[in-house]
């Protein structure tokens, strides 16, 4: 089975090191939130990934974080019984299954027999080659198309991560080798670090970061350094974690972990919900797609993003959503100085946090860095 050819190549952007990939890639990583406390039937999981291939999407972004390996497992055991030929992207770097883990606690929890979970940031060496292995493992991949770091782990020099990945490269086990919510300063180190450890036979092939229409940080300096070494950008949330899919007006019960996200406050969901209902339904109407199909065409439409990462809590959602790359290609595209507009009316809208989850965490790295 090859999704590759339904696409047109205008829905296509190239990915150094993975080649041309369709601007939507399916994110694995709501594949937790998809089964509230416990495990859904795999036919469930299978509709989603149907509906992925049939819209002609040819990668899955996933990470060992992801419901905790469930995620990685999840994927691996649908490209086993589908035999499916699509890029999965998976991650290294924040580990909570290793006994020697280091590094500073990005978050903790419990797991659903209430044990206790702690997530550490760990990019030395040894941890990254030991996380490729059980990525590969829960995976059922001998090679990883491509292995990102999750997060900056600032008490390893970025030469050292970078060297373990460029091993794993040498060794056959990893495509391509990317990172993830890094600044513009270490995006450049680290694009630097694997030309020179590789003698100049691997590049750096992305990054990704948080990007949508209320989330516009990485166009400031990551995306200077994205645009000047041809690297891919992948943007994910591209729908604000629901909020931009004009179903998370105030009135919506949120009892996830979004309830506390301070983008996803009363007032705010208010302010964006009217934005939606004045920018996006009239326009979604005209052209008989959803709210979510036009946010996520915005951020497929911007020059400087490879592609978006999209989430999707069932195959009918991802179905509304995927709509967006018949308004970025082919006959019915729309009218990118439309696009262009939406995002100047997104951009002015008063928030009453102004900082999206991911920014206030990575405000919280800088000032820890810089004390
Ligand atoms: N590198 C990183 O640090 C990082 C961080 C976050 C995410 N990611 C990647 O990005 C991917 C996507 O991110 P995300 O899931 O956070 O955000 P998203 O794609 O912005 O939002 C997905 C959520 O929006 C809602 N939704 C989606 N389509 C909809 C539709 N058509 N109509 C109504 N609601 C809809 C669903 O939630 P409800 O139905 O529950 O409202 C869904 O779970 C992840 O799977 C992951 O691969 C990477």
């Amino acid at each position: 089975m090859d999704a590759r050819s339904s696409l047109p190549v205008s829905a296509r952007r190239a990915l150094p090191g993975l080649g041309s990939i369709a601007r939507v890639v399916l994110g694995a990583m709501s594949f937790e939130r998809l089964a509230p406390g416990g495990a859904r039937a795999s036919g469930e999981y299978d509709a989603v990934f149907d509906t992925a291939l049939e819209a002609g999407l040819d990668a899955i972004d996933t990470a060992p974080l992801y419901g905790f390996g469930d995620s990685e497992r999840i994927v691996g055991a649908w490209l086993k019984r589908s035999g499916a030929r699509v890029s999965v992207l998976t991650k290294v770097g924040l580990v909570w299954d290793a006994p020697d883990a280091h590094g500073e606690v990005l978050f903790q929890t419990r797991d659903a027999a209430g044990r206790p979970i702690v997530v550490r940031r760990d990019s030395r060496p040894p941890s990254v080659l030991a996380e490729i292995e059980r990525s590969r493992e829960r995976l059922g991949l001998e090679r990883l198309p491509l292995v990102q770091v999750h997060h900056r782990d600032r008490s390893v020099p970025i030469d050292e991560t970078m060297g373990a990945l460029v091993d794993a490269w040498r060794s056959k086990k990893v495509g391509a080798v990317g990172v993830s919510n890094y600044d513009a300063a270490d995006l450049e180190t680290a694009a630097r670090a694997v030309e020179r450890l590789s003698r100049g036979e691997l590049r750096l092939s992305c990054t990704q970061g948080l990007y949508h229409l209320l989330a516009r940080d990485v166009e400031r300096e990551v995306h200077k350094v994205v645009r000047a070494r041809s690297l891919g950008f992948l943007a994910f949330s591209p729908l604000a974690q629901g909020l931009l899919t004009g179903t998370m007006g105030p009135d919506r019960v949120v009892s996830d972990w979004r309830a506390g996200q301070p983008l996803f406050s009363d007032v705010n969901r208010r302010t964006i919900q009217s934005a939606i209902e004045r920018e996006l339904s009239p326009l979604a109407r005209r052209h008989g797609v959803t709210v979510s199909a036009l946010a996520l065409a915005w951020v497929i439409s911007r020059e400087d993003v490879t592609a978006a990462i999209v989430g999707a809590r069932d195959a009918a959602q991802l179905r509304g959503s995927l709509a967006a790359l018949r308004l970025v290609s082919g006959d019915r595209a729309i009218d990118p100085r439309v696009l262009d507009r939406v995002g100047d009316a997104f951009s002015s809208l008063e928030l009453a946090t102004g900082r999206s989850p991911f920014a206030a965490l990575r405000d919280r790295l800088f000032r820890r860095r810089g004390a």
